[in-house]
C-alpha cells in the first residue's frame, strides 16, 4: 500500500506528524542500506568504489509546510504525504558521471524499489545550471501490521556538480532567491567548466582503466 493511500484515521490514531516521520525515517535507513550494499558489492566484485559519500535528510516541518504552500495546498499531513516527494532525501555524490548512471540502474534494478520519476539534469541541466540526476522511488517500510511503499528522493551527482551546487545554494540564500545577474551569468559558466571537468575526467579515468588492462593481459 502506498503510504498516500493510508486512510486518514490512521494518522489521528497516534500523533499525526510523529507517525509520519517515523515511516520516512524507516524508509531512508531502508534506502540507506540499499545503497550501502550495492556500493560494497561493486568494491568486492569490481575492487572499485562507485560512491564517494552519502548524505540523508528528513526534510524540516516549515520547509514541508512552505512547499505546500507554494503549490497552493493546505498543510495537512493527508496532503504532505500526497504531495511532498522530497520529506525523505538522499545525497550520494560519485567521482565520474559514468558511475551516476551505473548506480542508478542498480537503483531501479531492485526488485522491491518502484521508480516513480526521473530528471536527467545531467543530460539536460537547469536554466541556473544546476546539475544532477534525481529520482522519486517508492521504498517498502514493512510494519507489523502492513507495508508502506515510501517516497524518498534520491539526487546522484558527482564530487564537481555537488562543489556547484552547494556554492549556488549558498548564494541564492544570502541573496534570498534575487541574485545580481552578474553572478548568475558567472555560476553559469561555472557550471559549463564543472560539465567539461567531468568529461575530461572521465576520459582520463577511462584511459588509466584502458591501459591496466592491456597490462594485466601482457
Ligand atoms: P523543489 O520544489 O525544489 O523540490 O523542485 P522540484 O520538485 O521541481 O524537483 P527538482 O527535481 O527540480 O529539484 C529538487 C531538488 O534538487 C531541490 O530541492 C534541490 O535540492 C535540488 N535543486 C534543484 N534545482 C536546483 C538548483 O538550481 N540549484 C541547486 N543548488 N539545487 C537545485
Ligand atoms: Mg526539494
Amino acid at each position: 500500500m502506498a503510504i498516500e493511500s493510508l486512510p486518514l484515521s490512521y494518522f489521528k490514531e497516534v500523533d499525526d506528524w510523529d507517525t509520519v516521520i517515523f515511516i520516512y525515517s524507516a524508509a531512508l535507513k531502508q534506502i540507506g542500506t540499499k545503497i550501502d550494499i550495492l556500493n560494497d558489492e561493486f568494491q568486492h566484485r569490481h575492487r572499485y568504489n562507485p560512491i564517494e559519500h552519502v548524505k540523508s535528510r528528513l526534510k524540516k516541518p516549515e520547509s514541508i509546510v512552505k512547499k505546500l504552500k507554494k503549490h497552493g495546498y493546505e498543510s495537512s499531513v493527508a496532503n504532505m504525504v500526497r504531495y511532498v516527494n522530497d520529506i525523505a532525501g538522499i545525497r550520494i555524490t560519485c567521482s565520474f558521471t559514468s558511475d551516476i548512471y551505473r548506480l542508478a540502474d542498480m537503483i531501479a534494478n531492485q526488485s522491491d524499489l518502484k521508480v516513480i520519476s526521473i530528471k536527467d539534469y545531467i543530460k539536460s541541466p537547469k536554466e541556473s545550471g544546476y546539475s544532477s540526476y534525481h529520482m522519486i522511488v517508492a521504498v517498502p517500510v514493512f510494519l507489523s501490521d502492513t507495508v508502506l511503499d515510501t517516497k524518498v528522493e534520491i539526487q546522484i551527482r558527482t564530487v564537481a556538480q555537488d562543489f556547484w551546487a552547494t556554492l549556488e545554494h549558498k548564494i541564492n540564500y544570502k541573496f534570498e532567491g534575487s541574485v545580481p545577474e552578474y553572478i548568475s551569468a558567472e555560476l553559469r559558466e561555472c557550471a559549463k567548466m564543472v560539465g567539461h571537468l567531468d568529461d575530461r575526467m572521465l576520459c582520463l579515468n577511462e584511459a588509466i582503466s584502458a591501459s591496466q588492462k592491456e597490462k594485466d593481459a601482457s
